[in-house]
C-alpha cells in the first residue's frame, strides 16, 4: 500500500437500517452531458451525480468548444460551435463514454476523430455496433493511426439492425440519427431506462423519436436540436448496491426514490432470497430480511435481465445465504476479478468459467480488500459491511468515478465506513 493512497476503513458487523436517496444515474448522466455537443443552445441538466467520470466528460466536451459549469447537482453546456473533432488521447483513454462524442461530432461537424476509449477492465468491449450504425447511417469510418475516424458530408436515415443491443452504441448512433436526414429505424436497440432517458432528452431538445425502452427505436431526422432542461433519472446501479448491503448485512434499507419499474430483476432475486420486498413509485423500494437469506441462482444479461452491473454486489450478498448459490455472467467475460478480493475475507467461493460459485452462509473476517473497477469496488465494499472486524478498500478512486456520496449514505443506514 503506498502511504498517501485513500482508503475506505468499514468496521462490519450492523445491520444496514434506514433510508438512502440516491443519485442521478451515473451513466445516464454522461449520456446527457455527451448530448450538449448537438446543440449551440444551453442544455440545463438536474440531478446529475457529483463523481469524478461527469467532470472527465466534461473536461473532454471543453476541449471541443462547449462551456460546462458544473455547480453541485446542475450541470449546463452551452456548444455554440465545435471547435475541435478530436479529442485528446490521454482524456479519451480515462473513461468509457467519452467514445460517446463521435456520434454528435459526425453529425454535427461532419468528422470525428478519436482513439478506443478506456473504462473498466471488465472484458472485451468492442465498438462494431457504433461502427455499423455510423456507416449505415452514410458515414466512413477508418483507422487513422491510433484514431478512428468517421465523416459524412451528411448523414441519412437507414435502417440499421445492430448484432448486440450495445448500450452506448446505440445512444452512439442515436445522437447521429437525430440530425440525419430522413427516417431511421434501429433494430435490437438497447432498451436500457438510461438509453431510453438518452432519447427523452433528445426529444425535449427537438428530435423526433419513438419506441425508446423498446428494441426498435425509430427516429425522424431534424435539422437542428435546441436546449432544454431535463432530470437525471434515479440510478438503478446505486440503488441496487444498498439494497444488497442491505440484504447482505441483515439489514432494512429503503431508496425512496428508486423506481421499481427499472429494477424488476433484482426485486425478483430478493425476494427468492427471502426478503420482504415493497415496491410502489410512493416507497420507492424497501428490502427487509427476515432471517438468514436463501440461496439463488442468477444469470446477468442485458435489460431487462439481471443486471451485469450488480453481478458482484449480489454475489456478495450471497455469501451470506444459505446453500450453493450461482452468478452466470453472460455479458463480459472478465467481470470476476471482485473473487479473489472477496475470498481475502474469506468467502467460500470459485469461478468456473463464466459462472461463480458461492457456498454460504459465510462469516466474513475484516481484511485489506482493493476495488478493482466500480462494482468490484462496490462488492468489497458491501462484503466488508457484512464482515466481523475492519475491513481496509484500498483503489476507491474506482469508486469514486461511480457512487457519489458513498460514506456519508451508508453512514446514514447505521455503517461504520470512515475515507482516510
Ligand atoms: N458488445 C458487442 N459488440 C459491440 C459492443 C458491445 O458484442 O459492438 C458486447 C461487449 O462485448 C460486452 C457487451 O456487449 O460483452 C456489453 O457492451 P455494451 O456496449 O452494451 O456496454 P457499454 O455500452 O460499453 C455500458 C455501461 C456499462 C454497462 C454496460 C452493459 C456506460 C458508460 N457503461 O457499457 O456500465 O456494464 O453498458 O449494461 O454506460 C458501469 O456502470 O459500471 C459499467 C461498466
Amino acid at each position: 500500500m503506498s502511504p498517501v493512497e485513500p482508503c475506505y476503513v468499514i468496521r462490519g458487523g450492523r445491520p444496514l437500517r434506514g433510508d438512502v436517496t440516491v443519485s442521478g444515474s451515473k451513466n445516464a448522466a454522461l449520456y446527457a452531458v455527451a448530448a450538449g455537443l448537438l446543440t449551440a443552445d444551453t442544455l440545463t441538466l438536474r440531478n446529475v451525480p457529483e463523481i469524478a467520470d461527469i467532470g472527465e466528460l466534461a473536461e473532454i466536451l471543453r476541449g471541443l468548444g462547449s462551456r460546462v459549469e458544473i455547480e453541485g447537482e446542475t450541470v449546463r453546456i452551452t456548444t455554440p460551435t465545435i471547435t475541435s473533432t478530436a479529442p485528446p488521447a490521454e482524456q479519451v483513454m480515462r473513461l468509457r463514454a467519452s467514445f460517446l462524442v463521435m456520434g454528435p461530432l459526425l453529425a454535427r461537424a461532419g468528422e470525428a476523430e478519436c482513439v478506443p476509449p478506456g473504462g473498466d477492465v471488465i472484458g472485451s468491449r468492442p465498438l462494431d455496433v457504433h461502427f455499423v450504425g455510423f456507416r449505415m447511417l452514410g458515414a466512413s469510418v477508418t483507422r487513422n493511426g491510433a484514431n478512428w475516424r468517421a465523416e459524412a458530408a451528411r448523414l441519412r436515415g437507414a435502417r440499421i439492425f445492430f448484432d448486440y443491443p450495445s448500450v452506448l452504441g446505440t445512444v452512439n448512433v442515436l445522437f447521429a440519427a437525430v440530425l440525419a436526414e430522413g427516417h431511421t429505424t434501429i433494430v435490437n436497440a438497447a432498451p436500457e431506462p438510461e438509453v431510453a432517458m438518452a432519447a427523452r432528452l433528445l426529444n425535449a431538445m427537438g428530435a423526433r423519436i419513438t419506441g425508446e425502452g423498446t428494441p426498435t427505436v425509430e427516429v425522424e431526422g431534424v435539422l437542428s436540436l435546441h436546449g432544454a432542461d431535463f432530470p437525471i433519472v434515479p440510478d438503478r446501479l446505486e440503488a441496487g448496491t444498498y439494497l444488497l448491503a442491505g440484504a447482505a448485512t441483515g439489514g432494512d434499507v429503503r431508496v425512496t426514490n428508486a423506481v421499481p419499474d427499472h429494477m424488476d430483476s433484482l426485486i425478483a432475486k430478493l425476494r427468492e432470497m427471502g426478503m420482504t420486498v415493497e415496491a410502489n413509485p410512493e416507497v420507492g423500494i424497501r428490502a427487509i430480511a427476515n432471517g438468514p437469506l436463501q440461496a439463488i441462482q442468477v444469470q446477468a444479461v442485458p435489460y431487462p435481465g439481471f443486471a451485469t452491473d450488480l453481478h458482484p454486489q449480489m454475489a456478495a450478498a450471497m455469501t451470506q445465504a444459505q446453500g450453493i448459490s450461482l452468478v452466470h455472467e453472460r455479458v463480459y467475460d472478465n467481470r470476476t476479478l471482485y473473487v479473489n478480493e472477496l475470498r481475502k475475507l474469506g468467502a467460500r467461493m470459485i469461478t468456473a468459467g463464466d459462472t461463480v460459485i458461492i457456498e454460504g452462509p459465510t462469516p466474513l473476517i475484516g481484511s485489506a480488500v482493493r476495488a478493482l473497477d466500480i462494482r468490484a469496488g462496490a462488492a468489497v465494499v458491501v462484503a466488508g459491511l457484512a464482515a466481523e472486524g475492519e475491513t481496509t478498500v484500498l483503489g476507491i478512486g474506482h469508486l469514486d468515478r461511480g457512487y457519489a456520496g458513498l460514506q456519508e449514505r451508508l453512514s446514514a443506514l447505521g455503517a461504520d465506513i470512515e475515507r482516510r
